[in-house]
């Protein structure tokens, strides 16, 4: 692509980030912002000086723009990145891509028939501390067990301070489709998907409809378990992985340590003629990852590189949809009370949200919670 590329941002939240950061790019214009908060857009327009400020979607995505930031509650991502899209623009779309993984199919979907870029807002896909995990997992050999834990808080403020927050209708969730859903998502990077899905989601602390603490065990092919678990009720705030292989194990806590054993470990189980017989000596390492900018700025950057250099984006539509899918099982799972196969039965999904949004089935909430 010739010429700077054309950038309108709906949603002025989390947009007013990519904003700033678009601005400070070369080759890119922002050329028009949209909100329904008419006094946030008028500041944030006068701010960036941008002159096109729209208060209704449809005239601001009939705008002649190259791409579009959407940027907007949870439940305005399905119709506005169809829309979008069939108007012509490429789209980066805030996470997650969609509430429940049907909508996200056909999000990924109608991008590829129109040869659009989709691209979704993961920026932790950039770090470099995340980049070499990937790498270093593939040194394990075959994967036996691993735990992800996601424990942070928020209060009953944050959930007031918008409706859509905490409601089915609006947020499709609560911790594991807001919070979790970037760890869910480098998770199944790192990992791949699990072909089984067993899950336990609830309202533990928080007056809302959705989730605030939720767990699963997720069971892969070979038999590898992982225990997942994604928490808003937590104080301090801990994020850890750990994951064992048959050629060692690795933690990731912030840090990076990794175990090599000499030997495959699996062999030495199998054939080791002593009930305590010596296992292969384990080494231990502290990995250091390169120091590089890494978060939103620079997956923006990438959504508009692909555009300019006609390749993929980082986070592709594609991508966007397994972190959905992962979510909508562990709720389902919850549901049903027994574990879901992967892929998850679309239609199911669909009619369970709706049960969800019409109050017909809830979640379990904590047995002292009034
Ligand atoms: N990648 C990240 O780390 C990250 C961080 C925060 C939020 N997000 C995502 O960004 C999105 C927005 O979240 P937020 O925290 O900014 O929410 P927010 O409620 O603070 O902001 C949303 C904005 O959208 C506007 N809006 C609502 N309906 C609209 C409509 N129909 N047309 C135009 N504008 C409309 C609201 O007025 C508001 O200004 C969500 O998908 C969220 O998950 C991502």
């Amino acid at each position: 692509m010739k010429g700077s590329v054309k950038v309108g941002i709906v949603g002025l939240g989390m947009g007013r980030i990519h904003l700033q950061a678009l601005k400070r790019m070369e080759g890119v214009e922002v050329s028009a912002l949209c909100d329904v908060n008419e006094e946030l857009l008028k500041k944030v327009g006068e701010e960036a000086g941008v002159q096109k400020l729209f208060t209704d979607f449809e005239q601001f995505i009939s705008d002649d723009m190259d791409a579009a930031f959407i940027c907007t509650p949870h439940f305005l991502h399905y119709e506005q990145v169809i829309a979008a899209l069939r108007s012509g623009k490429h789209v980066f779309c805030e996470k997650p891509l969609a509430v429940t993984v049907k909508e996200a199919d056909e999000m990924a979907k109608v991008a590829r028939e129109l040869g659009k870029k989709l691209a979704v807002g993961f920026q932790r896909r950039t770090n470099p501390k995340d980049r070499l995990v990937k790498q270093l997992i593939q040194e394990l050999g075959e994967i036996s067990r691993g735990l992800y834990e996601m424990l942070s808080l928020r209060t009953q403020a944050y959930y007031d301070s918008g409706a859509w927050r905490g409601t089915w209708w609006g947020e499709g969730g609560g911790v594991l489709i807001n919070q979790a859903v970037h760890d869910l998502d480098i998770y199944q990077w790192w990992m791949g998907m699990p072909k089984l899905v067993f899950g336990m989601a609830e309202t533990f602390a928080h007056e809302i409809e959705t989730e605030d603490l939720a767990s699963a065990i997720f069971v892969y092919e070979n038999g590898a378990q992982v225990l997942f678990q994604a928490s808003l009720v937590n104080h301090p705030g801990m994020s850890r992985f750990e994951v064992s292989g048959e050629m060692g194990c690795l933690i990731y806590d912030g840090n990076i340590r990794l175990a090599k054993i000499d030997g495959a470990l699996f062999d030495f189980i199998r054939t080791c003629p002593e009930a305590w017989g010596k296992p292969p000596e384990v080494t231990w390492q502290d990995v250091q990852a390169p120091q590089e900018e890494w978060g939103h700025a620079a997956l923006v950057k990438d959504f508009i590189d692909s555009i300019v250099e006609d390749r993929e984006p980082l986070v592709s539509g594609e991508e966007g949809i397994k972190s959905v899918e992962l979510v909508n099982a562990i709720i389902m799972s919850t549901i049903l009370r027994e574990p879901v196969e992967l892929p998850l039965e679309r239609a199911s999904y669909e009619a369970l949200m709706e049960d969800l949004r019409a109050g017909r089935r809830s979640l379990p909430r904590r047995a002292s919670q009034p």
